[in-house]
């Protein structure tokens, strides 16, 4: 009996010790299959761009491929609560920009905790945004738009990417700053808000630059400026809002990388390194600037850089948000 009952612990205390060793032998194989990086919003978009970008390198660095998953809706909370709702091994990383910090007082039923359900790996990019209206929209400078504007405000459609998403509080910033409000159109990214801005169904656009350079070059839509304190390289001839009238007029669009909370140590290191090998590539490194994007600096990309930004961003909106009364019950 008790050479039974030594066996019976023995054999208990050797399974205790290899699912202790379990864990630490899944994470330095890690990653051994495809790690999948969810985006908030629909391919085609700016922050698909992103993700696309650096997808690439990081998966070369990793030794994985590391595959896109556009998961869309309500200004990018859908995707928010299906990653911090993942197992936490990982293979599921959330790539959102600035609208995580905005959820929480955009959303009263947010299915996440921005500050509490992840682990943070690091800031990534920069975007500057751009106001843009379809090719034959009859005001042809931001001085004739604001014209046409108050003149026809309940006729013109401002598109955006929902409640939360950059376009819309672009949009929001644009309508307060001249006094009007326009009809408002929520897509599940602006990817297929610019698919309808070229085909003439919506008339104005806040869009990264990411994605509208090259359509702004090619002449496919019309510009009214640039949403920075300064003129962007890749557009020197657009002005900026703020030149125009629209004082302080300033969004850029900042993006962090994310897991869920849980995620080992040892593989949010591996995860944080790829981030900094991708951010450091010449190819990223040359598409981000013809596009007038900043790779933050190294600094920032760091699991501290991130907190601090998420903090002092929900910190700043909240109130803002709470002033202008706007909300998804
Ligand atoms: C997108 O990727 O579609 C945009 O970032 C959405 C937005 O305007 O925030």
């Amino acid at each position: 009996m008790k050479l039974k009952f030594t066996t019976i612990l023995t054999a208990a205390l050797a399974a205790l010790c290899l699912g202790a060793a379990a864990p630490a032998l899944s994470q330095s194989n890690w990653p051994d299959k495809p790690v999948t990086l969810v985006v908030p919003f629909a391919a085609g978009g700016p922050t698909d761009l992103v993700a696309r970008l650096i997808a690439i390198p990081m998966g070369k660095s990793l030794g994985q491929t590391v595959l896109v998953e556009n998961t869309v809706g309500a200004g990018g909370t859908i995707a928010g609560a299906r990653v911090a709702r993942a197992a936490p091994n990982g293979y599921t990383l959330f790539l959102h920009h600035m609208g995580m910090a905005t959820a929480p007082a955009l959303y009263k039923k947010l299915p996440f905790d921005p500050l509490k359900d992840f682990e943070y790996i690091g800031q990534a990019v920069d975007v500057p945004m751009t106001l843009l209206a379809r090719k034959d929209f009859p005001a042809n400078n931001f001085k004739e738009l604001e014209a046409y504007v108050r003149a026809n405000k309940d006729k013109i459609s401002l598109a955006n990417a929902g409640l939360g998403a950059v376009s819309h509080l672009c949009g929001l910033l644009f309508m307060s700053q001249i006094g009007v409000d326009l009809i408002t159109v929520p897509y599940k990214g602006t990817g297929p808000a610019m698919n309808d801005l070229l085909g003439g169904q919506v008339d104005l656009l806040c869009d990264q630059t990411t994605t509208t350079v090259p359509i702004i070059k090619d002449g496919r839509v019309k510009v009214y400026g640039v949403t920075t304190l300064k003129r962007l390289s890749a557009l020197p001839n657009v002005p900026t809002l703020d030149e125009q009238g629209l004082k302080g007029f300033e969004v850029k669009v900042w993006h962090g990388l994310y897991a869920p909370k849980g995620t080992p140590a040892p593989v949010l290191e591996k995860i944080n390194a790829a981030l900094r090998v991708a951010l450091q590539d010449s190819m990223v490194k040359q598409r981000m600037a013809d596009l007038s994007s900043d790779i933050v600096p190294m600094d920032k990309v760091t699991p501290a850089g991130l907190k601090t930004q998420l903090e002092s961003e929900i910190a700043k909106w909240g109130p803002v948000i709470q002033k202008a009364g706007i909300y998804a019950d």
